[in-house]
């Protein structure tokens, strides 16, 4: 048995120990944000929070991990406000998007210790693969997401990305015999 903390809510996972968490938040918990992408560490799409610090899921078991806090792309903010995921809509860096919210964890894990990032310790502290080369767009909204943390801008944002779950359930009509309508 396996307790930890998944975004700010008690959890016991029955898995086996060497589990990794990223089959546990994916298949256990259903937290889908949290990707896979190569499953041996390189590309960083499973990337999520442990007790401050940008950890690969793919490459921690849950037991190693007894008592800790963990945050995923799902717990970073209430209203998907999170100043990376404002500088992230304002600067239109996300492409398919696979990759995205790896990024943005490692992303908040850095402006949370350093606010005005050079592009060298970006790319130092978020070396992800992204296939579809946002690279430049990217290094920019992490800059821009350095300033609407530390209160020196902000940005207008209009209708968020993604569907509001109560807006997404669709009422499928009853099956009905074949040949009746
Ligand atoms: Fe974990 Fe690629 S899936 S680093």
């Amino acid at each position: 048995m396996t307790k930890f903390t998944v975004n700010n809510q008690p959890v016991e996972y029955l898995m086996d120990p060497q589990t990794p968490l990223l089959w546990a938040l994916r298949d256990a918990s259903n937290l889908t944000g949290t990707k896979y992408g190569c499953g041996n560490g390189a590309c960083g799409a499973c990337t999520v929070d442990i007790d401050g610090a940008a950890v690969r899921a793919c490459q921690v078991t849950i037991g190693a991990i007894e008592g800790s806090f963990v945050t995923t792309i799902e717990g970073l903010s209430r209203e998907r406000d999170h100043p990376v995921q404002q500088a992230f809509i304002a600067n239109s860096v996300p492409q398919c998007g696979y990759c995205i919210p790896g990024i943005i964890m490692a992303a908040a894990v850095l402006i949370k210790k350093n606010r005005t990032p050079s592009e060298e310790e970006i790319e130092a502290a978020i070396p992800h693969i992204c296939r579809c080369g946002i690279y430049p767009r990217l290094i920019e909204a992490i800059q821009r997401a350095g300033r609407i943390a530390a209160g020196d801008e902000t940005v207008a944002i209009g209708a968020r990305p993604g569907t509001d779950p109560s807006e997404a359930a669709r009422v499928v009509p009853a099956l009905t015999p074949a040949g009746r309508r």
